[in-house]
Parts: C-alpha cells; structure tokens; sequence
C-alpha cells in the first residue's frame, strides 16, 4: 500500500470488466505509476444507457477517483468517452478543479487509425450508445477525412463479458451476426476497431469469424502509448502522480466476483475492493 500522503494514482474507469484491457497495457508502458481501477460492474452495461445516464454515472465516477487522490483519470470506456468526456472536460473540470484531466479512448484510436488500412474502409463495432454517437465517423474524419467509416452495434457483447459468457459455445452466433452484417456492409473493409474496451475480451470468438485479411485493432497499446506520450508533454501533471507501481480495484459490484472473473483477463491475481455508490 502507498504512503495515503502522497497517493496520487492515475485513476483507470470503465462500465466494468473492459477497461483491464487498458490498464493491462497501461502498467507495461508505465510501470512505475500508481493506478487505481473503478469498475461500475454494479450498473454496467453503460452500452444501452440515455446521453444523461452514462454522463452522471460517469461523473459520479470521476468524482470517486479524484476523492480518492487522482489528479488523472482515463475513460477507459468508449461508450463514456462518447458520451460523457466532452462535458466533464468542458462543464465539470473548471468548477471541481481546473487542474485534474480526464482524457479519453476514442481520440487515440482514430488518430492512428490510417497507419492500418490500405483500402481507406474502415468497420467499428461498438456500443449502441458508441455507434449512436457517431464519435468514431466524426473524429476519423478529422484525422483522416479520406477514410470511410462503417459501424455495428453489438448491444449483447458487453453483458455477455459482465457475466463471464466470453467463452460459451452459445455466444458463436450472436458474435458471427454482427461480424457479418457489418462485412456486409461494405468489400472494401479491411480493418474493424474494436471500439469497447470489452470486446478484446471476446477476441478468440471475433478472429474465428473475421476474414483472415481484416487487421482487427484493440485499444490497449494504443491507449497505453497515447497516455505515456501525454505524460511526457505535460510534465506538471507528470510530477503530480505517485510512483510506487502499486495498481489498486475498485468495483460496485461483488468483489470476489470481480476478482475471479477480471484476474483472467488482467493476467493477474486481483484483490478488489466494493465501492458501494
Ligand atoms: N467497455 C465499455 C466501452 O468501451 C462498455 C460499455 C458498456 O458498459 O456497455 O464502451
């Protein structure tokens, strides 16, 4: 455990399980950071939820980790970077405090997302509430406006991962419908983004249904690199996180739930801890 005085980890939040896939990456890049997850497992999925509901719940988050010492915290969530980030960078930093960050997921992916496709076609799966948004179109067009974007939603992919399903026989087809409706859409792709940090999760049952020629693009090393990057352009903010590489969970869930099912995909023993909301 740190020294309570002068624990400043960076705050690592998702709807649930997701967000280890980045927080994974995240400590090989930064190994000695302290980190502190939040899991919302409680009231995940986030996916299928109003503008309104994702953005306070996200908020409520936020505010945990800055309480808790953080004086940055990534969305490690897509659906609450889509939804919610704007607002809490624009509306909710300058009044809780001016110099805390909340940075994103989607803005690192799409920015890289030309080094990938030869085609310029690019498939998203994500979310409802992520593909609703229209995030991805509209921030690929910013960086890459020669490329076309081409979206899925896949409403039952997260509960699936909440419930610890990812391995199931029965989960193939509902994994091969949306693979297929959205090659569907287009020939030409020839990458897809996996863009909720959950799906990486699901990722032996994806490759089974992706043509061989599609590159598939999770978002942990990308995230991961994007965030030491940051850090080395803001070195004020850089000063202000402790370095003792402890990692720390949270979860509004059942703990021992959390620990079980998360340590399989952290690839790592996790002792959590319940954060009741
Ligand atoms: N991991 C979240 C994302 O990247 C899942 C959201 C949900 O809870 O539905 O979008």
């Amino acid at each position: 455990m740190s020294d309570k005085k002068t624990y400043s980890p960076i705050g690592v939040f998702d709807s649930g399980y997701g967000g280890l896939t980045i927080l994974k990456e995240i400590v090989k890049e930064l190994p000695e950071h302290d980190f502190l997850y939040l899991g919302d497992n409680a009231r995940a999925p986030y996916g299928s939820k109003s503008f309104e509901e994702v953005y306070d719940l996200t908020l409520e988050c936020v505010k945990q980790l800055f309480d808790q010492g953080c004086h940055l915290v990534v969305l490690a969530c897509n659906t609450a970077s889509a939804k919610a980030l704007r607002n809490i960078q624009q509306k909710d930093l300058p009044n809780i405090d001016p110099t805390r960050r909340v940075l994103g997921v989607i803005r690192p992916t799409t920015e890289l997302a030309g080094n990938y496709t030869k085609t310029k076609h690019i498939g998203v799966l994500g979310t409802a509430g992520t593909v609703l948004s229209q995030s991805y179109p509209i921030e690929v067009s910013k960086f890459h406006p020669e490329i076309k974007v081409y979206q899925e939603a896949c409403p039952l992919w997260v509960p699936i991962v909440e419930s610890g399903k990812q391995n199931a026989d029965d989960t193939d087809a509902e994994v091969k419908k949306h693979i297929d409706v959205l090659m569907s859409r287009s020939p030409k792709i020839d990458t897809i983004i996996l863009g909720c940090t959950h799906y990486p999760l699901l990722i032996n049952k994806i490759k089974k249904f992706v043509p061989e020629y599609v590159t598939l693009i999770t978002q942990g090393e990308i995230v991961a690199k994007g965030l030491k990057d940051y850090l080395q352009r803001h070195p004020e903010m850089e000063a202000k996180c402790s370095k003792n590489s402890s990692i720390e969970f949270l979860t509004t869930g059942d703990a021992s739930f959390f620990d079980e099912n998360g340590g399989k995909f952290f690839g790592k023993e996790i002792k959590s801890k319940h954060l009741q909301l």
